[in-house]
């Protein structure tokens, strides 16, 4: 495991915190701003601040500003600059693909509007990757481990297949009402990015390693680490469902084995920033319930 260094790669662009001209800059006529970048060329290597002037315009989201940039590709001080890399994809809060730190806190970029952040940061706006996930490029963050804690505790209902299975059992309304608020859960990872007890993991190829090699050594570390909150309400929520309900044990194994519930400290930053508003604590106490009941119950029925 490693974290990555972070460096001012030229002084000459003014780097993080130097003061400059900000959103009263012109720019082609126009106002601009300041954006900072954390960036990164690719995995392991030392990141870098890069200062962009952007000119604004009307109900700009952080997105629209990192097309702006990507199109000039040009930092502040003149230099030509490889594009800035972010992940993005629906555009309105659904695919939770474009979580960065917006100003310091882990947040939807593309919800994220430019003129509420120029006002409570009149300097300007500055964007890091996820801290808890390797850096792909830039902003981009490898989320593998997110899937592979889904993965562990059977995050789905097993009725796959060609064959009839018969209906399924009635969810009753109060069922629905448990599970819908959980099931809204977009895997953004805000919830791991706040949690004290989510810590990041990173490993670096070996040489000589294959790709198919690294990715399964990769993948037994994140199958050790912290699940984290998401994953923890994801098991819940199948095991609150009629037909999920046939793996409950599979998933409570899973939430009490490595990684899983006991990591939690309950500090609770993680449903402070949930976009869906799910009730990750609710329901982390939930599953704190559900595996006692179950250790106890294994004792007895040894
Ligand atoms: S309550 Fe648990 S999962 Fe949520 S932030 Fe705290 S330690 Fe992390
Ligand atoms: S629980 Fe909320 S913060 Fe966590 S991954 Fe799901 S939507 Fe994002
Ligand atoms: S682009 Fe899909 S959530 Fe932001």
């Amino acid at each position: 495991m490693n974290t990555t260094a972070t460096q001012t790669k030229s002084t000459a662009h003014g780097g993080v915190g130097a003061s400059t001209a900000h959103s009263e800059g012109h720019a082609q006529g126009g106002k601009t701003f300041d954006v900072r970048i954390l960036r990164q060329d690719g995995p392991g290597e030392t990141s870098y601040w890069e200062r962009h002037r952007v000119e604004h315009e009307p109900d700009m989201n952080v997105i629209s500003v990192l097309q702006k940039i990507a199109a000039v590709a040009r930092a502040a001080d003149g230099r030509g600059v490889a594009p800035v890399a972010w992940d993005c994809n629906c555009l309105e809060e659904v695919c939770g693909s474009c979580t960065m730190l917006v100003n310091g806190r882990t947040r939807m970029a593309c919800s994220a509007l430019v003129d509420k952040l120029l006002a409570e940061h009149p300097e300007g706006i500055e964007l890091r990757p996820m801290s808890k996930y390797p850096v792909v490029r830039d902003l981009v963050v490898g989320r593998q481990r997110m899937f592979e804690a889904l993965k562990k505790v059977k995050g789905w209902v097993p009725v796959d297949g060609y064959y009839d299975a018969g209906p399924g059992p009635r969810q009753s309304p109060e069922q629905q009402q448990t599970i819908y608020p959980i099931s809204e859960c977009i895997s953004c990872g805000c919830c791991m990015e706040a949690c004290p007890q989510y810590h990041k993991i990173e490993l670096s190829r070996r040489e000589g390693e294959s790709e198919e090699a690294f990715a399964a050594r990769q993948n037994s570390f994140y199958r050790r680490g912290f699940i984290g909150a998401a994953t923890i309400a994801q098991a819940m929520r199948f095991n609150y469902d009629p037909t999920g309900k046939m793996n409950a044990s599979e998933r409570l194994e899973a939430l009490m084995s490595e990684g899983g519930i006991q990591d939690c400290g309950n500090a609770q930053n993680c449903v402070a920033v949930c976009p869906k508003e799910i009730p990750l604590t609710r329901e982390i106490a939930r599953a704190g319930r559900a595996t006692t009941v179950y250790a106890i119950k294994k004792i007895f029925d040894r």
